[in-house]
């Protein structure tokens, strides 16, 4: 039986930490099972580091969908939660009938779209149809050419009071879990101790209930410079599987992310 919303939600009330990845093929899909990675992210990153391409934009669900399907077959426990892509949900009627592919085609046990405060009723439309949901939040990677980059969010007290707003909005309209990208440290811990459901960070500080990484960045295979808040895991473990479990390791003892790692 595969790890479920429920479950990430007791390991938030018992303060256990959990690891999630992302994932874009059956064969890492196992290794990272194996080595007790909880949630595994079928991320639309997938558009770069598979892909080779400039931004997240060009995926498509046709893509979303068969990487999900390779997923789901190599995670025998993890959760398989998969990205909806841009413009896969405008409205919602159209998040609806995609993230019913995602999730009928794919596999996927939970959708992950993400928001601004404009989206609270196509979240509350997916969750009153039964559909588990991850809400976004932070730096939106879909927005970079709107963004003109991909900058640290909710810095200065109105943009973290309204990120608060948006996460407990988003809370009460039925999203299962957050995820917070790239804020500082401070109010990704704000955010998670103002919510009853697990929040994962990326970039988010120490405090959130769970982390995610982009696999290869923490693999050391995407090209150019890391992002500030990931690691290598593999220049010191010397296998996969190893930077694999050395990573779910450090998740869960709280050493990762340290404070080089994230933003004040
Ligand atoms: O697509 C992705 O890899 C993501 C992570 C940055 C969380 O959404």
């Amino acid at each position: 039986m595969s790890i479920t919303v429920t479950q990430l939600r007791k390991f938030k009330e018992q303060g256990r930490k959990f690891a999630a990845l992302t994932a874009y093929d059956a064969s890492f899909a196992r290794l990272m099972d194996e080595a007790g990675i909880e949630v595994l992210l079928v991320g639309d990153s997938l558009g770069m580091v598979v892909q080779g391409q400039e931004s997240t934009v060009p995926v498509t669900m046709d893509h979303m969908v068969y990487h999900t399907q390779l997923v789901r077959r190599g995670a025998a426990h993890a959760l398989v939660m998969a990205d909806m892509p841009f413009l896969s949900y405008a409205t919602p009627e159209q998040a609806l009938r995609n993230a019913g592919r995602l999730m009928q085609e794919g596999g996927a046990q939970m959708v992950k779209l993400e928001c601004t405060s404009d989206d609270v009723a196509i979240v509350r439309h997916l969750t009153r149809h039964g559909v588990p949901v991850c809400v976004h939040l932070g730096l939106l990677p879909q927005t970079v050419y709107k963004l003109g980059g991909y900058k640290v969010q909710g810095r200065g007290e109105e943009a973290a009071d309204a990120m608060v707003r948006d996460a407990q909005a988003f809370e009460q309209a039925g999203a299962d879990v957050l995820l917070l990208e790239s804020i500082p440290r401070s109010l990704g811990a704000t955010i998670t101790r103002s919510l009853g459901i697990p929040v994962i960070g990326i970039g988010a500080g120490p405090e959130c209930d769970g982390q995610v990484l982009v696999a290869y960045d923490m693999l050391g295979i995407t090209p150019g410079k890391r992002p500030k808040f990931s690691k290598d895991f593999l220049a010191a473990a010397g296998s996969v599987p190893a930077a694999l479990a050395a990573y779910a390791a450090a998740v869960k003892d709280g050493s990762f992310p340290a404070p080089e790692h994230c933003f004040e």
